[in-house]
């Protein structure tokens, strides 16, 4: 029991919250009933933690508690009824998002109608496993549907369509998803904004000026379910770059006049090339300064996706996983560690990038790769 105390109250002292009281058995008993590694965003305990107090606390779930960290995936509810994927899901993550199911096409497919069915199965398999959820998301420029883009709409119209949808997802599962990506990908990778339905094509009524569009759908989001916390959520955004520094100006403009967002996400879909001490300083960095604004930040939708499966590439994949990991933990504003699925089996990977795969912790049996070991060394330091 003092090695186990040991191990996870040593890292990252500015992070412990009450659990420093607790001791031995005590502790264990205390992490596995109270959720002591919880902080601001009442993340769960550990269900799946063990009976017996002497067998050993091994999850990821577990690992990161008191870290303050949740370890999130990815999940599509058509994989539920698959035990092995269930299994791993509900005991290895204290996290779970909607990969598609919450995305404007599929939850709002036609005026008027709504679809929470794959939403609503996702969010009660979370709350059986003691699971947060990450909603995911609300203004995006992909996955529109039909009846939106070839709607004809004006901007007041697309206006009140998206103030609908905002209150609508939002109310229907306020309590229930504790965070938004309220704004997905709206910035290019030279920091101008993207050309979308939502901004300028013909926008809801800020066309041509900047992040306008975006604080009002924080000003909905916020209107909505008051006790959520809403992010900006892009990919490109992890090193300090022009994106990023579109990103940070904008954040810094929002908390400068009382905006609600509460963090940002960064999507973190990477190759190897990402592994490079100069990549992740500027990473590192990167957070830090969005930290410094009062902001969470979250890590989104990691994969690291691979050419091959090679023994040298599953190990170099292994070896970024854990230096992510590590960035995170030593980062106290990085709330959030979650990969985009977790079993390669699901990953949207090999369709999109033809001839790349391998990219998450599980492999297609769900075997535990040495990814998974990594991520889990780096939790143990
Ligand atoms: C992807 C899903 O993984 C795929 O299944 C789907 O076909 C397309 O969208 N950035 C995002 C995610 O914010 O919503 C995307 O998810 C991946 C890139």
């Amino acid at each position: 029991m003092k090695s186990l105390y040991l191990r996870i109250m040593a890292p990252n002292s500015a992070r412990r919250l009450a659990c420093t009281t607790f001791t031995g058995t005590a502790l264990l008993t205390a992490l596995i009933l109270c959720g002591c590694g919880g902080g601001s965003t009442g993340s769960p305990s550990s269900p799946s933690g063990p009976s017996n107090p002497s067998t050993p606390t091994t999850t990821l779930r577990q690992l990161a508690s008191p870290h303050d960290i949740l370890i999130g995936a990815a999940a599509d509810s058509q994989y539920l009824s698959e035990s092995n994927y269930a299994n791993v899901l509900g005991t290895e993550f204290s996290q779970l998002q909607a990969e598609n199911e919450m995305k404007f096409g599929l939850i709002h497919p036609q005026q008027g109608t709504y679809d929470f069915s794959g939403g609503d199965a996702l969010v009660s398999f979370a709350q059986a496993h003691n699971m947060m959820v990450r909603g995911h998301t609300l203004v995006w420029h992909e996955e529109v549907p039909d009846w939106v883009t070839n709607g004809g709409f004006a901007a007041t119209d697309l206006s009140n369509i998206l103030q609908d949808h905002i209150n609508t997802v939002m109310g229907h599962y306020a309590g229930k998803v504790y965070a938004w990506d309220v704004v997905n990908e709206a910035f290019q990778d030279d920091g101008t904004m993207r050309d979308t339905i939502w901004y300028d094509q013909p926008g809801i009524g800020f066309a041509g000026q900047g992040p306008k569009y975006i604080e009002q759908a924080l000003q909905w989001a916020h209107a909505a379910d008051p006790a959520a916390k809403l992010f900006y959520n892009d990919y490109n955004d992890e090193t300090v770059n022009a994106k990023s520094d579109a990103i940070y100006a904008m954040a810094q403009d929002f908390k400068s006049h009382g905006v609600p967002l509460d963090g940002i996400g960064f999507q973190t879909h990477v190759d190897l090339s990402f592994d490079n001490p100069t990549t992740l300083a500027s990473y590192a960095s990167n957070l830090q300064r969005f930290a410094d604004l009062g902001l969470d930040v979250h890590i989104t939708e990691l994969d690291i996706r691979l050419s091959d499966d090679s023994t040298a590439s599953l190990n170099a994949e292994a070896k970024l996983y854990g230096e992510l990991m590590t960035m995170c933990v030593q980062q106290p504003r990085c709330k959030v560690f979650q990969t985009w699925g977790f079993t390669d089996k699901y990953s949207w990977i090999p369709g999109t990038f033809p001839g790349w795969g391998w990219a998450l912790p599980f492999d297609d049996n769900y075997q535990k790769k040495p990814a998974y070991t990594a991520i889990s060394n780096a939790l143990s330091q």
